[in-house]
């Protein structure tokens, strides 16, 4: 993508390749790959192209930012994590949340969205209200991933797609239920489950349904419900740029 790379130490690339490791034994014994998803798209989500501001540096962490009402729960993440990132004093904090994304993707069985280290953590979480708001319809979500994080259309249909993994918790957001029956399983059954309309168990956001009424978003959900291939590329392609918002710029 052109980007070019801070050089980390050898040292570095090892605790990476060790930290996977660890990552991916967490989430075999708790199943908490979703929550993994989500603390790493809530942390680089923040992300302001205006103000070069918020992004994926590691202030997930903060009791502030944690206190975002579009973050409940995550502490339950950042609990999780901390005995493992104890293990590894040299990971920033924004490559460690990152890495247990990607990680998190590929032990449910996604694509592999590559991981580059060198992410330097920030002092200073972001402001409150960045994240998108799941009563709101696709304006909103373009205002959100396009004007502010500076992603493309077809991100936010690939990404929306996270939410194959987990499931909405009532104390937690206010809504109740998973999107698909399998949610432990990384697949493009999101975008099935969106086309056959809401089922008994089942959920779906008003910003899940929202992409089945815009002209560009709906073919797109159907191509991912036909053709998993061709999610999975897309998908790579979107958590890839969203792991790396502010990252790297050239
Ligand atoms: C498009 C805008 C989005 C909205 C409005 C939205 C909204 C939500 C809401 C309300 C929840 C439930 C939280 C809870 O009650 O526990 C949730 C969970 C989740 N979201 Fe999203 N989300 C969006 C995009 C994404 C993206 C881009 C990803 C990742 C690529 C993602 C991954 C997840 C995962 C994995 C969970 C399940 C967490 C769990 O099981 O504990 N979401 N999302």
């Amino acid at each position: 993508m052109g980007k070019s790379y801070p050089t980390v130490s050898e040292e570095y690339l090892k605790a990476v390749e060790k930290c996977k490791k660890k990552l991916r034994g967490l989430i075999a014994e708790k199943n908490c790959a979703p929550l993994m998803l989500r603390i790493a798209w809530h942390s680089a989500g923040t992300y302001d192209q205006n103000t070069k501001t918020g992004g994926p540096f590691g202030t997930m962490k903060h009791p502030n930012e944690l206190g975002h009402g579009a973050n409940a729960g995550l502490d339950i993440a950042v609990r999780l994590l901390e005995p493992i990132k104890e293990q590894f004093p040299i990971l920033s904090y924004g490559d460690f949340y990152q890495l247990a994304g990607v990680v998190a993707v590929e032990v449910t069985g996604g694509p592999e969205v590559p991981f580059h280290p060198g992410r330097e953590d920030k002092a200073e979480p972001p402001v409150e209200g960045r994240l998108p708001d799941a009563t709101k319809g696709n304006d909103h979500l373009r205002d959100v991933f396009v004007k502010q994080m500076g992603l493309t259309d077809q991100d936010i249909v690939a990404l929306s797609g996270g939410h194959t993994l987990g499931r909405c918790h009532k104390e937690r957001s206010g809504f109740e239920g998973a999107w698909t029956s399998n949610p432990l399983i990384f697949d493009n059954s999101y975008f099935k489950e969106l086309l056959s309309g809401e089922k008994e168990g089942l959920l779906q956001l008003p910003t899940d349904k929202a992409l089945l009424d815009d002209p560009i978003f709906r073919p797109l959900v159907e191509k991912y419900a036909a053709d998993e291939d061709a999610f999975f590329e897309d998908y790579k392609e979107a958590h890839l740029k969203l792991s790396e918002l502010g990252f790297a710029e050239a």
